[in-house]
């Protein structure tokens, strides 16, 4: 059977959106890539930059292109939107970026677009919010960036500090992609043994993966401080959610999730392990959360409530 050509349109060619970019093309997911922005120099220019990579890479055919290019994508990728200016929180960004985003939706859905929106502009569980309401697709074709890429965070450093491979560390940061984020510590695991048991071999006590909970949870803010911008980390994210879909993968990754009653909550995008394949979010995986985790969970669900209520009047 061959295989079906696959579109992905990206819209926001900035720093983050380039950086997708090109991760895409280095790992061959697509045969097709089209680059939206108001910056349409911008994007004229990386589509020529990027097509000279193919000859090491793989094929495909970029391009610069305009919204009514959507009609018959698989993925609209968002990432236009102001980044963080050292000192703010992505929470600050709330009023612009939900002013650029209701300027992207409605041109992608008046296009025809039946695909699945993928959202890492911030503040991104905000966003992806706002981009299931100004779209009113169903809510599983809508995925978030969410605690993708805090997971990485949480996986390099503790990988680091045990001698392991970052990628065998079963751990997830959850709730909010920002200050309010969590790593659930109490279920984690390295191969398949709690992660709590292998840490204390290595002297490494809760304390100290609290710390590290901690410093994921600043690690944005000490990039932003040494090089004004994070890009690197998101777009490898992003592609990895974009294999998952593109590829109909089936894969469990800490994304955005639309809560219907998991952990209790309702009508919000918050960051949890979830079942990403060609449908967007197919299932969300529920983490019996220890007491304590619920309830960082739920601190964490009411600062984007409260977020969605102001910014959404
Ligand atoms: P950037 O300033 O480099 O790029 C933003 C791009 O958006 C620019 O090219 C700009 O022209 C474009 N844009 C602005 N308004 C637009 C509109 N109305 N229509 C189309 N394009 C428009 O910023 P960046 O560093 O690439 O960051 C982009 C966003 O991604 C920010 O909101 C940032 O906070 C967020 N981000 C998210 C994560 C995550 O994990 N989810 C990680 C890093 C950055
Ligand atoms: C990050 C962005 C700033 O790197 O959200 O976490």
């Amino acid at each position: 059977m061959a295989l079906k050509h696959q579109k992905v349109v990206l819209v926001g060619d900035g720093a983050v959106g380039s950086s997708y970019a090109f991760a895409m093309m280095q790992q061959g997911i697509g045969e097709e890539f089209v680059i939206v922005d108001i910056i349409k120099k911008r994007t004229q220019g990386d589509a020529l930059d990027l097509e000279d990579a193919q000859v090491f890479t793989h094929p495909k055919n970029i391009y610069s292109g305009d919204y009514s290019d959507c009609k018959d994508a698989d993925m609209v990728v968002i990432t236009a939107g102001a980044p963080q200016k050292p000192g703010e929180s992505r929470l600050d960004l709330v009023g612009k970026n939900l002013k650029i985003l209701s300027s992207i939706v409605p041109p992608v859905v008046k296009s025809g677009f039946k695909g699945i929106f993928v959202v890492a502009a911030n503040p991104v569980d905000i966003l992806t919010y706002g981009t299931q309401k100004l779209s009113g697709f169903p809510k599983n074709k809508v995925v978030g960036s969410g605690t993708s890429l805090d997971t990485t965070r949480f996986q390099v450093e503790v990988g680091k500090k045990l001698g392991i491979n970052p990628q065998d560390v079963n751990a997830y940061i959850m709730g909010e992609h920002g200050d309010s984020e969590f790593a659930d510590i109490d279920e984690a695991s390295v191969g398949n043994r709690p992660l709590l048991d292998v840490a204390k071999e290595k002297g490494l006590s809760k304390d100290d993966l609290l710390k590290i909970e901690d410093d994921t949870r600043k690690k944005a803010y000490n990039i932003i401080n040494l090089k004004g911008a994070t890009f690197y980390g998101v777009a490898t994210a992003l592609m990895r959610i974009s294999r998952a879909i593109l590829r109909d993968e089936n894969s469990v990754l800490p994304v955005g999730a639309y809560m219907n009653g998991e952990y209790g909550l309702h009508d919000l995008y918050i960051g949890t392990p979830a079942v990403v394949n060609a449908s967007g979010l197919a299932k969300v995986e529920e983490v019996p959360l220890s007491d304590d985790e619920q309830k960082k969970m739920q601190a964490s669900a009411k600062t984007l409530k409260e977020t969605i209520n102001k910014g959404m009047e």
